[in-house]
Order: C-alpha cells, then sequence, then structure tokens
C-alpha cells in the first residue's frame, strides 16, 4: 500500500472512530465525577465481583462486558482473540510463550487457560498494570503458569534466555520492530516461532514493522483483517512464522 493511500484509510478510520471517542470521554469524565477508580482498577472490581474463581472463561466474559458497557479496554478482545487462541492451539499445551505489553491481564489469561504444561512470561511497563493483571491472573486460577514482570521491554528482553514457542506484541506501537530485532539478536526466536503483532491495522500506522516482516526474508508472514477491540473500526493483526537468518549469499 502507498504511503498516501494508507494515510487517508487511516484518515477514513479515524473519522469513523470518533462517536467512539467521544462516547469514552464522557464516560470517563462521568467515572472520574462520580469518584470511581481507575479503568483497570474498576475492572478487577468487576473481575472479583462478577467473575466465577478459577475459571478463565468467565473471567474473560466479564472483561468484555465490561470493555463494552462500561469503559473501553485495550485488550486483544474476544474478535481478535480467536486468531491468537488458534496460535496458542497450535503451538501446543507445552509451549513456551512470551507477551509484549500484558494491561489488565485479559490476554494473558486467554493465553495461560490454553497452555496446560505450558509457561507464559508476560512483560508489563506499568506498575498499576502488573498489579492488577497479576490479580485477575491469580483470580482465574493461572498463576503458576504465567510469570508477569515488571519493566520495559528493552530492559527485559536482553534478560530472558531461551527460544519462545510464540510471541505476542501487543505493547506499544513504535517499539514493536525494534523489540522484534531484539528477539532476533537475543536468538529468542527459533525457526518456527511465531510472532503476532496485534493492532497493525490502518489507525495505527505500523509499516516499518510491516515492510520489515514483510521483506527480510526472515518470515513467512501474513495480514488478518479484523476489528478494534470492542468496535467495528477496521485492525488487524499480523502472523508471521520465523525463518531463521537468511543465509548469506
Ligand atoms: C494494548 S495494552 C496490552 C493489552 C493486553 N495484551 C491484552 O490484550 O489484554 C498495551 C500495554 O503495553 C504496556 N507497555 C507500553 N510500552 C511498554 C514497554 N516498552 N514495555 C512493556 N510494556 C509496555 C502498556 O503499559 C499497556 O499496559
Amino acid at each position: 500500500m502507498s504511503e498516501a493511500s494508507s494515510s487517508s484509510s487511516r484518515a477514513a478510520v479515524i473519522l469513523r472512530g470518533l462517536p467512539l471517542l467521544a462516547r469514552e470521554l464522557v464516560r470517563t469524565a462521568r467515572a472520574r465525577f462520580a469518584g470511581e477508580p481507575d479503568r483497570m482498577r474498576a475492572a478487577l472490581e468487576w473481575v472479583l465481583e462478577r467473575a466465577e474463581p478459577g475459571r478463565p472463561d468467565s473471567v474473560l466474559e466479564v472483561l468484555d462486558e465490561f470493555a463494552r458497557s462500561k469503559r473501553f479496554l485495550m485488550n486483544v478482545g474476544p474478535v481478535k482473540g480467536l486468531l491468537l487462541d488458534e496460535c496458542v492451539e497450535r503451538a501446543g499445551p507445552a509451549a513456551r510463550v512470551l507477551e509484549l505489553g500484558c494491561f489488565c491481564g485479559y490476554s494473558a489469561v486467554r493465553i495461560a487457560r490454553r497452555l496446560p504444561q505450558g509457561q507464559l512470561v508476560s512483560v508489563e511497563k506499568n506498575p498499576g498494570s502488573v498489579e492488577v493483571a497479576r490479580q485477575v491472573v491469580d483470580f482465574a486460577g493461572l498463576a503458576e503458569r504465567v510469570e508477569i514482570r515488571q519493566g520495559a521491554s528493552s530492559d527485559e528482553i536482553p534478560r530472558l534466555a531461551g527460544a519462545f514457542d510464540l510471541v505476542f506484541i501487543d505493547h506499544h506501537k513504535p517499539l514493536y520492530l525494534a523489540d522484534l530485532q531484539a528477539l532476533e539478536a537475543h536468538a529468542l526466536l527459533r525457526p518456527g516461532s511465531v510472532v503476532f503483532a496485534d493492532n497493525v491495522g490502518p489507525l495505527f500506522g505500523a509499516h516499518e514493522y510491516l515492510d520489515y516482516v514483510r521483506g527480510c526474508g526472515h518470515y513467512e508472514t501474513r495480514y488478518h483483517r479484523s476489528t478494534v477491540e470492542y468496535t467495528e473500526l477496521e485492525d488487524g493483526a499480523e502472523i508471521s512464522v520465523y525463518r531463521g537468518p537468511k543465509a548469506e549469499a
């Protein structure tokens, strides 16, 4: 896609999203005025009050309900979540999975519920998110399968060791490319590792990342058209299979 057509489709998605943005601003202002906690803590309270402990699916349902009816949550959500589920299934029950960006723990629960013998390492920069996500994961009964590390991805990636079967990239969009290259440089990918990059649709302008995975020759890669979580706005996920470093000519 040319620069011009991608920025015009971005503008179109932004325009379509304006009513949603306005609704969210009103909801946030109302919640602040009513003295309600911030959205992460409010979501946690919602889970603790309404979900069934030890039942990950009920935690996901309750978080989806909160995001639709109360305040927007930037979870992967139930639609792109199905694509993520497929990748976890394919990686197998004992897979080793890395997540960049944990937020409230929604995707951590989604991933770990399908890893009965596996392990998820999730890297999250925001200490408030880490605190909420740990409680959500614990409530879902998955604490033993999930390690949430507090820190910035650029600091944590060099501290990790051993290849991951699946990497879910869902943190700060401008860091996607640098962090993918850091994963390669630190041998955290093996041939066959799958990299799932969320939010690479027109709204987010992930051109550099997409150009790299599509052009560098290290990946077999495909764009999956979808929608921004809890909306009808276009978004997409790029799912790429690492083939190993390109052989020198
Ligand atoms: C879109 S949310 C993650 C949503 C989560 N994966 C889910 O689907 O439930 C992005 C998260 O990335 C975190 N984040 C942003 N920059 C980061 C960085 N450099 N390292 C680690 N986490 C970061 C943010 O604090 C935020 O919680």
